[in-house]
Order: structure tokens, then sequence, then C-alpha cells
């Protein structure tokens, strides 16, 4: 496990776009995976701006992303496919055929899951797979449970990842309660890993990776046993 160590946010933000965009010029064809969430937000201007300068070209990419709210309509602002399309899917030349998200509008999250595990397997696995955290450990919404799940598949959130998500809705009460998530086994699978962690709400969870044991109560030290991960971490975190 590599550690990139940042000043703050926008640090953080640009050496994660500069690891996305040589992994799509070295490869163009790339599978990318992608996450939701506050933390990438940065990275996703950087590289719609990098694309608009002709710098980088998504044409060839092909897109799985993490994890979608379930039940929720595409169309929902608060639909992560609506946070994708505003971010990055919208600001770039992806084509709309080659952009993957688990169907919140799915009538059976299992058969989605089975769905989008075999479009994976099928287009040859993700190269890079870039990765968020919750301040409780989650990678996607693989919450701290007494066990993980390979596939993905449909998930409760916890409280503590309802109230990490409230700050982006009107009111608690109106966060989504369950979602469907990529698997641990989904991910382990990635050829390259790319761990964003910024801020100090992070830093328990981000030294508990530090600290080399595997638990599930921590879904995210499950990286420790896959070869090829980058956590890029800012000041805040490291030292929260
Ligand atoms: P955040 O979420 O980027 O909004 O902190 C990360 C996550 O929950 O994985």
């Amino acid at each position: 496990m590599k550690l990139i160590r940042c000043k703050d946010y926008d640090e953080m933000s640009q050496i994660a776009a500069n690891i996305v965009a040589s992994q799509i010029t070295l490869k163009p064809d790339s599978i990318l995976g992608l996450p939701t969430g506050g933390t990438p937000v940065g990275m996703y201007k950087i590289l719609s701006e990098k694309c608009a300068a002709g710098e980088i070209s998504f044409e060839e990419v092909t897109t799985f992303n993490l994890d979608e709210y379930y039940p929720i309509k595409r169309e929902n602002d608060q639909s992560y496919w609506y946070f994708m399309n505003k971010n990055l899917y919208s600001r770039v030349n992806l084509r709309p055929e080659n952009i993957n998200i688990p169907n919140g509008e799915a009538s059976d999250p299992q058969k989605e899951g089975a769905r989008y595990d075999a479009k994976i397997e099928a287009m040859g696995g993700i190269d890079l797979q870039v990765l968020g955290i919750g301040p409780n450990g989650h990678i996607g919404f693989n919450e701290p449970d007494c066990c993980l799940i390979a596939g993905t598949h449909q998930t409760s959130l916890t409280d503590a990842t309802i109230d990490a998500n409230a700050r982006f809705f009107a009111k608690r009460e109106d966060v989504p309660t369950s979602a469907l998530t990529l698997g641990l086994g989904n991910i382990m699978k990635a050829k390259r890993i790319i761990m964003l962690v910024s801020g100090k709400n992070k830093s328990k969870v981000l030294n508990q990776i530090f600290e080399g044991k595997v638990t599930c109560e921590n879904p995210a030290t499950m990286l420790l046993m896959h070869p090829c991960v980058t956590i890029i971490a800012d000041e805040d975190a490291l030292n929260g």
C-alpha cells in the first residue's frame, strides 16, 4: 500500500486527477470505477477541465459507478446518476452507452446486482477503481457489519452513513435508507485502486488502516490485502 501525503483537499484532487488522466492516456479504453460524495468533486472538476482543454479524452473510456441509492429515479436530483451527470458525464466526451451505474429503478435488486457484476466481468474488469471512504470506514456502501458481501447487492445504510449524508438533503428524514453497491469482491478485483481521503472526520478510520488489521468493523481495511492500492490523503485526514 502506497501513501501520498497532500497538504490539502486541492492538492489531493490534483494528484488524483493526474493519476486518472495518466491511466486513460496510457490505456484510452480504460475501465474506470468511480465514486460519488463530496470528496471526488474536485477531481472531477479537474478532469473535466483537462478534457475541455483537449489534454485527455474519455471517448473510449467505460465507467462503472460504485453505488446508487435504491429505490430512486434517475432524474431525482439526489440520485448518484444525477450527481455524476452534473459533475462528470455532461462535462466530458464519455459515450452514454459506456456509462454504467447500478439501476436505482430496477424492479429486482438481486437481478440488477447480477447483471452489473456480469457486465464488469464481460468488460474484462476494472482497471482503476477510485474510492472515497465514509467516516465509518465504508467503501461504496459496504457498511461495517459482521459479514461483508462480495458481489453487487442491496444494502441498508447505517445510522452513521445517514448522518454523514444528511448534509446533502433538506432534512435527515429525506436520506434514503437503502442502496445498491458494488461488493468488496468487486472492489478487490480491480487491477489498481486509489482512495481519496480528506478531512479530520476520516482520520480515525484512516489510522485503523495504517494499524494493519483487517476487520469487518472497518471495511476499508480490506484494502490491506490488495496488491496495488494508493491512498491519497490530506493533512487533516492524516493528523485529524
Ligand atoms: P464523502 O463520502 O466523500 O462525501 O465524505 C465518502 C463516502 O461515503 O464514501
